[in-house]
């Protein structure tokens, strides 16, 4: 196990002014950060804009994972405001759930980006920053306590199940259990945005939309549960 590193100091580069901070950036997998915005667990928060933490209630029944902010997210700081956003949003109406019944998230809280041209193209995080970012994401778990997941995408299946080797072709349209919580694996929005074809765009949309049904008649049944007693 490892011990918490002490507050910082005044000469912790943490404390100084990001630009000076980020010419000298401290990465260390096994620090402790209380705020999101001091995480130097991996690399990828020097190139980003601001972390992006979940958003959603305190408490809520369903917790959607997504794989890490995009450019929008990114500059926004909120998951899912972007075209994948819109995509979900369109799915949990049509699946009957309410977006305020859900705590989204993602995986990774900083956005992976490479250049091209003037653009900042998405690149999926490495699985050591999957794990580094882990850390947030039990943090999210403890304090929501949803009962049902929705993972989307193959990096949000990893991370949830913990499994660098988890294929989400394998799991697809099923439920899993794991950590006494029901997960629900499906597509990335992006996946049913971006797929060569109409048809596979279809049939992702389709099995997002199948994913978010369950998840919610799983959140139903867990609350009938509940207050059976
Ligand atoms: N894609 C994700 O995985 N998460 C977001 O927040 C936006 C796009």
């Amino acid at each position: 196990m490892s011990t918490r590193k002490p507050a910082p100091s005044a000469n912790d580069e943490s404390s100084q002014p990001k630009a000076a901070a980020k010419a000298t950036p401290h990465i260390d997998s096994d620090q402790h950060p209380e705020r999101l915005d001091d995480c130097r667990r991996c690399a990828l928060w020097a190139h980003a804009t601001q972390a992006v933490g979940g958003v959603g209630p305190k408490r809520a029944p369903i917790m959607m994972v997504g794989e890490q902010p995009g450019d929008k997210e990114d500059q926004q700081g909120k998951p899912f405001v972007g075209p994948a956003g819109q995509l979900l949003d369109d799915a949990l109406k049509e699946a009957g759930v309410a977006r305020h019944d859900v705590y989204v998230t993602n995986a990774v809280k900083h956005f992976k980006w490479e250049p091209r041209g003037k653009r900042r193209m998405h690149k999926t995080p490495a699985q050591r920053e999957i794990d580094a970012c882990h850390y947030w994401l039990e943090r999210e778990l403890a304090s929501v306590g949803p009962r049902v997941i929705v993972a989307l995408g193959a990096t949000a299946l990893k991370a949830l199940l913990e499994d660098r080797d988890a294929r989400l072709q394998a799991v697809v349209g099923k439920v899993l259990e794991h950590g006494g919580r029901h997960v629900v694996p499906t597509y990335h929005p992006s996946f049913a945005l971006r797929a060569p074809d109409e048809p596979t765009r279809e049939r992702a949309y389709a099995a997002i939309v199948t994913a978010l049904r369950e998840a919610g008649k799983l959140a139903r049944r867990e609350a009938a549960r509940e207050s059976d007693g």
